[in-house]
């Protein structure tokens, strides 16, 4: 017996929260029924379908991409502009681990593991993301501080980062910094900076938990070994998919 939301999540349809929203929008039904409520059980003798489409089991597949510049971070673009998914070719459906920015590039990992996925968002977890910004303006220890106790974004404070200061060019007047957050607000480090008064110029993720662009150009991916899947599954110390 598991949870319908996780065996949803386990077809690679959806990450687990989203598998939620399609339970709770009324978009699941078993067995012919319409589920509306989360904790439901089922086993693999029901009959699950999503959009009335029978939802099947896939083999779980993982990549590491270095997102480039001027591609979305989501699986369909209302735009017709090109995606993250557009530039891995394979044929399970894959979805990224979390978003960047348009024009973020660096660390992105897809996968259609939903347990997976939710394992590296899961704010218990505090899985360390590391950017490199480059910021107009030259930025000054009071500043740096600031940011590294907690500014507040969209109302609410932001937890405790690690800043440093890797150079600042008095000539075109911007610095460079690294900066290792391990929440993932909406354009957090953006509006970071914006609230000490520094415009982001550009965003590179150089890591997501131990994850880094090590032999990856700007576009290339590679698929993630069985040891760092382990890894990554190792946070969920109570329980393995
Ligand atoms: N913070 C941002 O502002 N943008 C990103 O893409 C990632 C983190």
């Amino acid at each position: 017996m598991e949870r319908l939301q996780k065996v949803i999540a386990n077809s690679g349809i959806a990450s687990r929260r989203k598998a939620e929203d399609l339970i709770k929008e009324g978009r699941v039904k078993v067995n012919g029924i319409i589920i509306k409520e989360l904790g439901v059980k089922v086993t693999n003798k029901d009959i699950i379908k999503v959009d009335d489409k029978q939802i099947s089991k896939e083999n779980k597949v993982y990549y590491l991409l270095n997102k480039p510049r001027g591609i979305i971070t989501s699986v369909t673009d209302d735009k017709m502009r090109k995606t993250v998914i557009d530039l891995i070719p394979c044929k399970e459906r894959i979805y990224p681990v979390g978003r960047l920015d348009y024009d973020t590039t660096g660390v992105l990992l897809l996968t259609n593991d939903g347990e997976f996925a939710n394992i590296l968002m899961h704010p218990s977890k505090e899985v360390e993301k590391t950017y490199i910004v480059k910021i107009k303006g030259i930025i000054k220890g009071d500043s740096i501080n600031t940011l590294k106790n907690g500014v507040i974004i969209d109302g609410k404070i932001t937890e405790q980062a690690k800043v440093k200061l890797r150079k600042t060019d008095y000539k075109t007047n911007t610095s460079l910094l690294s900066v290792t957050i391990h929440e993932g607000r909406n354009h957090q480090i953006k509006k970071m900076f914006e609230s000490v008064g520094f415009p982001v110029l550009k965003l590179k993720r150089e890591r997501e938990f131990i994850f880094d662009l090590k032999g990856l150009k700007s576009g290339e991916y590679r698929r993630l070994t069985p040891k760092e899947v382990a890894i990554v599954y190792s946070l969920n110390k109570n329980k393995r998919a």
